[in-house]
């Protein structure tokens, strides 16, 4: 990670809102975005694909298969793998089960460390996942890590899929968020919990716009020089 170029943080849990609220950050200060969590999606996507068992008796083979993955992210958003558009394909809850299994692989993470830190690159970076104030940013001059209910998130999430034409079960997608959390939390390698310096964010009972500009308020009172 480099010194001089700022990066703020936004760890959690599985559906805290922590991409809507990191796209809406960077867009409003210009900033650049990583959703390292698409990384672990195109991962598991990937494995999947090539047939293999995504445990650690295949480590070594994930791990040469992500170094070598063709990954893309266009200005428009797009995640591009070779000329393929998988942003619907690793989005799937499915996508998001095989991502945490992946996740848990130490030489899967060590795989994809050189591709986020180039992700940092002026103006500034928002850097979205579970690990990015503990491992990847320690320097960062702001952390978040996002909370909310599970009972919230799973709320969020069923509204979500429904408003995209995709039939869900609340009581499902909740114990699907919390069997995910529980495995991203117990994980020995780079395990989901907040920085020392990480700053608490209950997402609970605000809205989008009230978590935005709290964010907002924090990365300005750490801006050494306004
Ligand atoms: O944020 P997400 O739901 O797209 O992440 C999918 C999975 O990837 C998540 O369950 C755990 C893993 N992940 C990780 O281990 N480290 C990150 N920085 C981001 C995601």
């Amino acid at each position: 990670p480099r010194a001089n170029i700022p990066v703020i943080c936004i760890d959690g849990p599985t559906a805290s809102g922590k991409g809507t609220i990191a796209a809406e950050v960077a867009r409003r200060l210009g900033y650049g975005i990583l959703d390292s969590g698409a990384l672990y999606r195109i991962a598991g996507l990937a494995a999947r694909r090539a047939g293999l068992d995504l445990d650690e008796a295949h480590e070594a083979e994930i791990a040469t298969l992500v170094r070598e993955l063709p990954i893309r992210f266009t200005p428009a958003q797009q995640i591009l793998l070779g000329d393929e558009d998988i942003g619907a394909a690793i989005r799937s809850e499915a996508a998001g089960m095989d991502a945490s299994r992946v996740s848990a692989l130490p030489a899967v993470r060590q795989a994809l460390l050189t591709l986020q830190w180039n992700f940092q690159t002026l103006p500034g970076l928002v850097a979205d996942g579970r690990d990015m104030g503990t491992v990847i940013f320690p320097n960062a001059a702001l952390k978040v890590y996002l909370l909310a209910s599970a009972e919230c998130r799973a709320e969020r999430r069923y509204k979500q899929l429904i408003s995209k034409g995709i039939s869900a079960n609340i009581s499902a997608l909740r114990a699907d968020l919390e069997a995910r959390d529980a495995r991203d939390m117990s994980r020995s390698a780079s395990p989901l919990k907040p920085a020392q310096d990480a700053l608490l964010l209950d997402s609970s009972v605000l809205s989008i716009e009230e978590v935005v500009t709290q964010v907002l308020q924090w990365w300005q009172e750490r801006q050494p020089f306004k």
